[in-house]
């Protein structure tokens, strides 16, 4: 499985970074250990990463630059949320903000998303996942890179605990027909219930609501997006 972050790994243990990674990211990584873990870090601390770890824990894959961890950090202060992304330069900027906010109830990790879930997180410890906006990969020769694939999905069950959420996003439709296939397919119950009876939302658990970096971008753009909540039952 990737794993990504090794080079904070060796610098956090006082070696040198090869020069061709020699940038102001990685030196801002070392000062930022509070707030920002690698995913071998993640292996050994993630059942205390949060100062109150009784509280329930929400997962944003692909956190960007942390606009979303940030804002459901601050407005939920009753939850933890960790955001992780796998570039040095985002999880920094992500992490640096939630610093400068002294904001405890909110981490960055750089760690792939699909290790995540298969090597690093418990079964039934997340209380909600967002994913928004994942790259599409639209090209047939490129779709295996796709995030949201059956073995994703069938993880993601298996880590959520019962009643978590899972929210998806996306501005691409046909990523959106096969995501949703596939996650009925495994079980989860769609935002509006099998039987037309409304479920709780993320929103009413989260607040919000909350615009994405890209989706910002796309509604700019006026490009339409499509998005489902799907709980674990
Ligand atoms: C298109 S951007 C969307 C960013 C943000 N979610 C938003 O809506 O504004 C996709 C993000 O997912 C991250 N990403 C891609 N593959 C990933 C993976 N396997 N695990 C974690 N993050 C990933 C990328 O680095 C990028 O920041």
């Amino acid at each position: 499985m990737r794993k990504v972050g090794t080079i904070i790994d060796n610098l956090r243990k006082g070696e040198n970074a090869p020069d061709r990674h020699e940038n102001p990211y990685l030196k801002e990584a070392i000062q930022l250990a509070d707030y920002l873990f690698t995913q071998n870090e993640l292996n050994e601390k993630i059942s205390t990463l949060f100062k109150d770890t009784s509280k329930p824990l929400i997962l944003e894959i692909g956190c960007y630059m942390g606009k979303n961890v940030l804002e459901i950090a601050s407005q939920n202060k009753q939850l933890n949320i960790l955001g992780i992304d796998i570039t040095y330069k985002r999880v920094v900027k992500a992490a640096r903000k939630l610093k400068r906010l002294n904001i405890d109830n909110g981490k960055i990790a750089i760690c792939d998303g699909r290790a995540f879930l298969s090597e690093i997180i418990p079964d039934k410890s997340l209380n909600g996942v967002c994913v928004f906006f994942p790259d599409p990969w639209p090209k047939d020769r490129h779709e295996k890179n796709r995030l949201l694939k059956k073995e994703f999905i069938d993880n993601l069950y298996q880590k959520l605990a019962p009643k978590g959420f899972f929210w998806f996003k996306t501005d691409h439709e046909q990523y959106f027909e096969e995501t949703n296939k596939l996650m009925l397919e495994s079980g989860f119950v769609p935002d509006d219930g099998l039987n037309g009876e409304p479920l709780p939302q993320p929103r009413d658990i989260l607040g919000g609501p909350y615009e994405t970096a890209f989706q910002k971008l796309f509604t700019g753009k006026g490009v339409p997006f499509y998005q489902r909540v799907y709980i674990k039952e």
